[in-house]
């Protein structure tokens, strides 16, 4: 299927709205189907309902009228089916009863409206106004999205928050500067985006690019990796190899997760900072280099030095410029826009078609507080994309834990209660590790500390566990 392109949607956003009329008894469809053509509509008529799902699961239908009682179902479930196959339609159930109660659970069900049979015409006609006005602002708001999309990546960075502006600003005034900086900010909100965004905007952007990741490797493959190798320099080293200093020389090398990195790496790093030199491993030869170092951590390096971990005279070297990069709850009014370039990149990819969310997905989006940040968003969009039968992305189409409602950061504060630090860093561990499914690893890097500082948390708290244990047997036998 190709891409959503800006014609389409304008095309959209101006579309004679199609009506598919659902009523078991044929004279009555024809009959309301005339008169909606009438009043320049494109109408469809079906007595069975399943046919109506079926025309609606093609994509050519916007609303759909059904009776309440279609014979082989109600009208509620029809609603149901309805709204699976497209979250998109705009459903008008049509019944004789005039319970206040029908109507209620019906609008609660996600239809558009609940009207009187036989027809009240003029109250269909304002109703069915009202919603060709609310269809072609929703394509228009898509639509302008999509423009805005073009105009608001600021060298690849969405976004149009007051916090992602700061961080535009930011990069701008650094990057014309040929000086070292650090990026900080959690895990998955952008950095590496922004190393970019650095990068291109930089005089040296004709340069080279390397990218660096100093917690996937072990200390001697590290510095292989960063200053090169002779032949022969270890087992293995079949051949001689310029490290990344050297592929990048002239242009800029991007350390990421610095913070994980071992202090003995930290001291060879410092050398090559402070002499701008280096020297493959295995050659006593010294190489001038000169390169623009930018150096990302979610960690906070200035209590990395106080606990020991980093040291002093390389945290001030490469924090001579920070960036930082806000998390996603920080900028949630972002969502929309990220949202809308994902799907573009992944309706690519998977050569979809997918226009959007319905708008209880949406509300679900702008709610969750998103702790794994941009990356995390991606992610879901990218797989509901790859998933969703529709072509609007629905509550089901999301992950379990985030189809759960989230209280809003105002109802959290609500549910504020006077506890001590310890006891909500207690808390708050455990959630994330739950969130985590266990996974110590990732619940460290979410938490911005060390795996060995959280292994310390539990054997604390084990310790803690025994002595209340014992105290209270202790107890028990006095
Ligand atoms: N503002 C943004 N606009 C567009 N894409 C973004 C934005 N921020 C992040 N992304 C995308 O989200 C993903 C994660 O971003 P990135 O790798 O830069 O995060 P990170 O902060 O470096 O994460 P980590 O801490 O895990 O290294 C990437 O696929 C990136 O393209
Ligand atoms: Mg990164």
């Amino acid at each position: 299927m190709a891409p959503i392109t800006e014609d389409r949607l304008h095309e959209t956003a101006q579309e004679t709205l199609s009506i598919s009329v659902v009523d078991p008894d044929v004279e009555a469809a024809e009959q309301v189907a005339e008169n909606l053509e009438h009043m320049g509509y494109v109408a469809f008529t079906a007595t069975n309902p399943q046919t109506a799902l079926d025309r609606l699961g093609t994509g050519q239908i916007r609303v759909v009228l059904a009776k309440t009682d279609l014979g082989t179902m109600t009208g509620l479930e029809f609603l149901e089916r309805a709204l699976e196959i497209d979250p998109g339609a705009y459903v008008i159930l049509l019944s004789s009863s005039r319970s206040m109660e029908d109507a209620v659970n019906a609008i609660k069900a996600g239809a558009y409206d609940f009207l009187e049979s036989p027809i009240h015409w003029t109250h269909l006609e304002q109703t069915l106004e009202r919603l060709g006005e609310e269809f072609s602002r929703r394509a228009q708001i898509r639509d302008l999205e999509h423009r805005l999309l073009s105009h608001l990546d600021f060298h690849g960075i969405v976004g149009r928050s007051p916090a992602i502006v700061e961080v535009f600003e930011r990069v701008q005034k650094i990057s014309r500067h040929f000086t070292n900086v650090l990026i900080v900010g959690p895990t998955g909100s952008g950095k590496e985006v922004v190393a970019w965004a650095l990068h291109n905007l930089s005089p040296v952007a004709t340069e080279r690019f390397a990218v660096c990741n100093c917690s996937a490797l072990v200390d001697t493959l590290l510095e292989s990796q960063l200053f090169g190798h002779v032949r022969g320099a270890f087992t293995g080293a079949t051949e001689t190899r310029p490290g990344l200093f050297e592929y990048a020389n002239g242009g800029t090398v991007f350390l990421d997760e610095i913070g994980e990195m071992s202090l003995g790496m930290q001291a060879k790093l410092l050398r090559v900072i402070e002499n701008r030199e280096i020297q493959r491993v295995g050659s006593p030869e010294v190489r001038k280099v000169s390169v623009r170092l930018v150096a990302a951590t979610n960690r906070d390096l200035r209590a990395e030095v106080m606990a020991g971990r980093f040291r002093e005279d390389l945290f001030y070297r490469l924090t001579t410029l920070e960036i930082r990069v806000p998390g996603l709850v920080e900028r949630i009014e972002d969502v929309p826009l990220l949202v809308q370039f994902f799907l573009k990149k992944y309706n690519h990819t998977y050569a979809r078609n997918v226009h959007g969310l319905s708008r209880r997905a949406q509300a679900l989006l702008l709610r969750y507080p998103w702790p794994g940040n941009v990356r995390e968003l991606e992610n879901v969009i990218s797989s509901a994309c790859l998933t969703t039968e529709s072509d609007f992305i629905d509550v089901s189409d999301l992950p379990p834990h985030l189809q759960k409602p989230h209280p809003a950061a105002a109802e959290l504060d609500d549910a504020w209660k006077p506890v001590s630090l310890d006891s909500l860093r207690r808390q708050h561990i455990a959630r994330v590790l739950e969130f985590c499914a266990g996974n110590r690893l990732r619940a460290a890097q979410i938490l911005g500390i060390g795996r060995t500082s959280l292994y310390r948390h539990f054997k604390r708290e084990a310790r803690l566990k025994a002595r209340q244990e014992q105290e209270k047997s202790r107890e028990s036998r006095a």
